[in-house]
């Protein structure tokens, strides 16, 4: 079986898979990274959603002789203590139910406020509208979108701020 060697959150990570073992398993199977979920396996869910050099993709779909030299984030990289302003915002409001999905949709939420940091109801809902949640938990997802781009502009803000003043 061949070895790859791809960098997830930062960290080289070298595994031995067939070369059209989808990203997913990879993660979960090989590397213990079980926070990117398995849903449908078809690309219709997902619950399965990294960044792959910054752009929300599903992991299900992409095999591993894919990935050479890109740089792949998982809800484990998205931030080390949780201080991500998507995964503030989910914290603040409650968003999770089962929270299967969530790490999926956090994971969308996040490649897509740093694409369009200051989002309307409308882009939200176009945005977050492939990843399927089974307890609904919808309406809480689009709030916590919205207080997520707020909390994003106001880190930008005192980081510049603080640059500033340094
Ligand atoms: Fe990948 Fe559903 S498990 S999109
Ligand atoms: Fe249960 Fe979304 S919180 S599937």
């Amino acid at each position: 079986m061949p070895t790859y060697n791809l960098k997830i959150n930062g960290k080289s990570q070298e595994f031995e898979a067939s070369e059209d073992t989808p990203l997913l398993w990879a993660l979960r199977d090989q590397l213990d990274m079980v926070g990117t979920k398995f849903g449908c396996g078809i690309g219709q869910c997902g619950a399965c959603t990294v960044h792959v050099d910054g752009n929300a993709m599903r992991s299900c779909q992409m095999q591993v002789s894919q990935l050479d030299g890109k740089e792949i984030t998982t809800i484990e990289g998205l931030s080390e203590d949780g201080s991500h302003p998507v995964q503030q915002a989910w914290k603040e409001i409650d968003v999770p139910q089962c929270g299967y999905c969530q790490a999926g949709q956090i994971m969308t939420a996040s490649a897509f406020l740093d694409k369009n940091p200051n989002p309307s109801a409308q882009e939200i809902r176009t945005a977050m509208h492939g990843n399927i949640c089974r307890c609904a938990s919808y309406n809480r997802i689009e709030k916590a979108v919205g207080i997520a781009a707020k909390k994003q502009v106001a880190k930008v803000t005192t980081v510049e701020t603080e640059t500033k003043l340094a």
